[in-house]
């Protein structure tokens, strides 16, 4: 008796500790002081928050809590307060309004010590502008035209060669035609020990992007830090190199050692040229490789998708020899295929959405966000709006090419304002070649049961298998 006694003593001691401290986490987040009024919701329990919750629930756990909060509301997740946004016409004023409105980005601490000081994502005001317009410089449509896409063209020419008759697992493929991809218009680096190098360091490095940052042997925050350091070392290795050399190689890396030589724009100096490259090949890896291979998976669901698709590039191909590359004018009038990856971006939700960190208190319709929080500003809801895109759980490419979709104002596949994505036509370019040559030399089907995660990223996590033959 007395046992019993006891355990429901501890049970209550728990219920009421448990509560006690959820109500103080409340009390200290939730109320109104200092002029700031947060919006309504929970902050979940002292330094955890409601983190574990939002990575087992995901796009859910946003649902339940704009049922009962509306579309702006509180939480505490990874490590931060934060006012999770799913209003499109509030999430595009401040992708537009930015910096002017006390909003910079605000991605978590691992990835901003990871991928290094000069890193844009770290970078505000006349610095972000600086690194920006350099970063512009490299991917401009004249440079696509002239030497980005006959790089691109001359890589996945021969990268995808020899594929028929193989079982291929599409997704990790993918990542290495994008990596690849990525090093040779960087510093015209070929596969070989040299990139198998740089593609170790660099998985470790993104792991340790998406860490907690403690900083001990062992952890993935400590690896990635490691791999930063190697990845560093082996740029900089290059850039002597270059330096040695008065050959020229007409790359991303000459253009960046070159750039402000003729007096019109400040110097780059080594460390914001390594910085910029690592970012470069974090924003652009993940993007592509994920959407290429979604592309592949939605194609093979929808073959009227994948016929009207290969008609554009068979005719393309048509006033061609087969060794001739595609030009700029061949990728601008790829109408469809520019479709069927603005709808793959959306369907799959590549981007959940944006982390911003507010630098001041920030008004926000008619709630006052205290300083040092952070704003989720979710764009994935938008993909899934049936006002924007009727039956939008369907696969249909077609949506895009009805409307000018792509100046809609709620259009943020690629965010907007001054940080919207610098690759956005680099980015397409490339996805849409991959396409060119996989559709128009192969036919595939999908192999066995493959799952696909779509949170917190969208993922094959046992591989996307594929048997591919000759078309
Ligand atoms: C399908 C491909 C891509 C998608 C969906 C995508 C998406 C995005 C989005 C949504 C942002 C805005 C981030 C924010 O506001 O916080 C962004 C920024 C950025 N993207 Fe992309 N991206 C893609 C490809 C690329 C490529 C190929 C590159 C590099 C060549 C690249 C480089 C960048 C950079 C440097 C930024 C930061 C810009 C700044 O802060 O000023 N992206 N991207």
């Amino acid at each position: 008796m007395s046992l019993l006694l006891a355990l429901i003593g501890v049970v209550v001691g728990v219920v009421v500790a448990s509560n006690l401290l959820l109500r103080w986490n409340e009390l200290r987040y939730g109320r109104r002081r200092n002029g700031c009024l947060p919006p309504p919701g929970t902050m979940g329990w002292p330094l955890f928050g409601e983190t574990t919750e939002f990575l087992k629930q995901g796009p859910s756990f946003m649902k339940q809590r704009r049922l009962r909060y509306g579309r702006i509301f509180r939480t505490h997740v990874l490590g931060c307060p934060t006012v999770v946004c799913m209003d499109p016409d509030l999430n595009r004023r401040m992708l537009l309004q930015g910096e002017s409105s006390g909003l910079v980005p605000g991605y978590p601490q691992s990835m901003q010590d990871i991928l290094g000081r000069n890193n844009i994502g770290a970078l505000h005001g006349s610095m972000h502008r600086f690194i920006r317009g350099a970063m512009l410089g490299l991917v401009h449509p004249a440079a696509i035209r002239a030497s980005l896409l006959p790089k691109i063209d001359a890589f996945m020419r021969s990268h995808l060669d020899g594929w028929s008759g193989s079982v291929v697992d599409i997704q990790a493929k993918t990542k290495e035609v994008t990596l690849l991809s990525m090093l040779r218009q960087i510093a015209g680096i070929t596969a070989g020990p040299l990139s198998d190098a740089l593609n170790t360091e660099f998985c470790t490095l993104v792991l340790g992007t998406i860490s907690l940052p403690i900083n001990l042997p062992g952890t993935r925050y400590y690896q990635g830090l490691q791999a930063r350091k190697k990845l560093v070392s082996m740029l900089q290795k290059i850039i002597s190199e270059r330096r040695s050399t008065i050959q020229a190689h007409g790359d991303m890396l000459e253009a960046l050692l070159t750039s402000g030589d003729d007096g019109t724009r400040e110097k780059l100096s080594d460390e914001q040229i390594i910085d910029l490259i690592m970012t470069i090949i974090y924003d652009g890896y993940e993007t592509m490789s994920t959407t290429s291979m979604m592309a592949v998976k939605y194609l093979s669901d929808h073959p009227r998708a994948l016929q009207e698709l290969r008609r554009e590039h068979l005719d393309i191909r048509k006033g061609k020899s087969p060794e001739e590359a595609i030009n700029y004018e061949d990728f601008k009038s790829m109408a469809f295929t520019r479709a069927v990856i603005f709808e793959t971006l959306r369907l799959a939700t590549v981007v959940n959405g944006l982390l911003r960190k507010t630098t001041q208190n920030v008004e926000m319709n008619g709630f006052v966000i205290p300083k040092g929080w952070r704003i989720y500003v979710y764009t994935r809801e938008i993909n899934y709006d049936s006002f924007m895109y009727s039956d939008p759980m369907t696969f249909n490419p077609w949506r895009w090419l009805e409307k000018n979709m792509e100046s809609h104002p709620h259009f943020m596949l690629f965010g907007g304002g001054s940080r919207m994505c610098p690759g956005k036509e680099l980015g397409t370019a490339e996805i849409a070649t991959f396409l060119h040559y996989f559709v128009t030399r192969y036919r595939w089907e999908e192999e066995g049961k493959n799952t696909i995660l779509k949170f917190p990223r969208v993922e094959a996590p046992n591989g996307l298998h594929i048997r591919v033959q000759d078309y």
